[in-house]
């Protein structure tokens, strides 16, 4: 049977198909199906070797060949450090701090060892990276240790570390290279793909370990195929609010070590510090006692994080009230919304609630749960929680709290950081909302506090 002379691929979930059509036959999204002309020609990716080992010498290769990255918070998440042919992925809106925590990796890795990193500034030209560089050296680094690629073009990057091998490979950024065997721009899906797929083949053939730099889009996608995150062994994450220096990186993916783990940075005039105890860094600072203020720990990874919520209800004139938040999904709003306007008996259809998360963390633990409503009804009834308390519990449809994982872990911190968990004893937010609150629930006028 001859080889089809394109495919047409699904900017969504990346599946192939012979044949166009609007709708993808497999995630169903509309219009995200777009043509790839297959060369001809042959590329790396189509030699066919065969390599044959036992496990256990497989093993031995593996266990010398990570390379610890120097930098605790990033070894945090990558588990051994960076390992031998691994692929990596470090995805973040842009101007998140990518280059700069990879400038920092370059400068460690570096300076402890006999290491030789080939940084590609495809983004940047090598002027600017080598300003980077100076700003953040700290201790002696040894500078022809480092080779700035400034091209865009694949195939010239192989070819210069086919003569100049690296010990370790920093492609910054997958969506600003292209490869010479198809005509469309960098960026494209086409071109993503084709790249990622030369460099993987590169750094599975040499085992030199290669971390691409993707943009995520606005909404938090990567902005490319969804199967480049497939395609690679590890996919990290960095987050946070550009308006704040708190900087999370999250390990999405991990083939090598611990998924769900994350790193915490300070983004500084002097790069990115890393954050070993977070303590009450997550707080705001006028936040002890303000109505519509609540705080509870939340697992991030296998640290615990304090953290507040805060919330405002005002009354609204519109039909359908307004529900707003910042680093909770607006489905669990609504839901514990829910719960309260039926279990509590809050008038909240006639109130607009917004709410937020102090310094841009986006919350998925469900142990915030409780503090989310209590920081609801706080603002409410225009009543504070009581001082250096915590609400540590998952809600209910019914109004029941119930337990949450890590309970040790985090008592333990709520210890260490002066902080009172509410009266785990009682297990119904009815009872609960009681004991805090004056048990009228007739709302005070609400102020515009919290
Ligand atoms: P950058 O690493 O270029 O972001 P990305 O590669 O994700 O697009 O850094 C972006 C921001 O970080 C930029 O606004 C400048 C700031 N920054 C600092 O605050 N301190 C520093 O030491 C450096 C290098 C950058
Ligand atoms: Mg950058």
């Amino acid at each position: 049977m001859s080889k089809p002379s394109s495919i047409f691929l699904c900017s969504s979930c990346g599946n192939e198909f012979p044949k166009w059509s609007g709708q993808c036959p497999a995630c169903k999204n509309w219009n995200t199906l777009s043509e790839i002309k297959l060369q001809n020609t042959s590329s790396p990716t189509s030699t066919t070797s065969l390599k044959s080992t036992t496990p256990s010498s497989a093993l031995k290769t593996t266990a010398k060949s990570t390379l610890p990255s120097q930098i605790g918070e990033l070894d945090r998440v990558l588990g051994p450090g960076l390992t031998q042919g691994g692929v990596y992925l470090l995805a973040g809106e842009p101007g998140i701090g990518k280059s700069t925590l990879l400038t920092q990796l370059t400068l460690a890795l570096t300076s402890a060892t006999q290491n030789t990193i080939t940084y590609v500034c495809s983004e940047e030209n090598a002027a600017q990276v080598a300003t980077r560089i100076n700003r953040l050296q700290k201790t002696s680094h040894h500078p022809d240790r480092i080779s700035l690629l400034e091209t865009s073009n694949v195939e010239a990057i192989l070819k210069h570390l086919n003569t100049h091998p690296s010990t370790t490979l920093i492609v910054d950024s997958i969506q600003s290279v292209a490869s010479d065997t198809l005509s469309t721009t960098a960026g494209s899906i086409s071109q993503i793909r084709s790249a990622s797929n030369l460099l993987i083949h590169f750094a599975k053939s040499t085992g030199t370990p290669t971390i691409l730099v993707g943009h995520v889009t606005k909404s938090g996608q990567l902005a490319g195929p969804k199967l480049l995150e497939h395609m690679v062994d590890v996919v990290l994450q960095l987050e946070g609010d550009r308006h704040h220096d708190l900087r999370l990186l999250r390990g999405v993916k991990n083939r090598f070590g611990p998924t769900d783990e994350t790193g915490l940075f300070q983004m500084t005039s002097s790069g990115l510090i890393e954050v070993k105890n977070p303590g009450s860094l997550f707080l705001s600072d006028q936040s002890a006692t303000a109505p519509g203020s609540a705080k509870t720990l939340v697992m991030e990874g296998t640290r615990p994080l304090l953290v507040e919520i805060q919330a405002l209800t005002v009354p609204t004139e519109l039909a359908i009230p307004r529900r707003v938040a910042q680093g909770i999904p607006v489905p669990k709003l609504q839901l514990i919304c829910a719960v309260l306007t039926k279990h509590l008996n809050l008038k909240l259809n006639s109130y607009d609630v917004f709410v937020n998360v102090t310094v841009g963390l986006r919350l998925t633990d469900p142990a915030a749960d409780l503090s989310l409503a209590l920081a609801i009804i706080s603002s409410y009834k225009n009543l504070s929680l009581p001082i250096n308390s915590l609400a540590l519990g998952e809600l209910g449809l019914l109004g029941e709290i119930r337990p949450i994982a890590y309970l040790d872990k985090r008592l333990k911190e709520a210890k260490n950081l002066g902080y009172q968990p509410l009266d785990p004893k009682i297990n119904n937010l009815k009872k609960l909302s009681a004991t805090l609150f004056s048990s009228s629930t007739k709302p005070q006028k609400p102020q515009a506090s919290a």
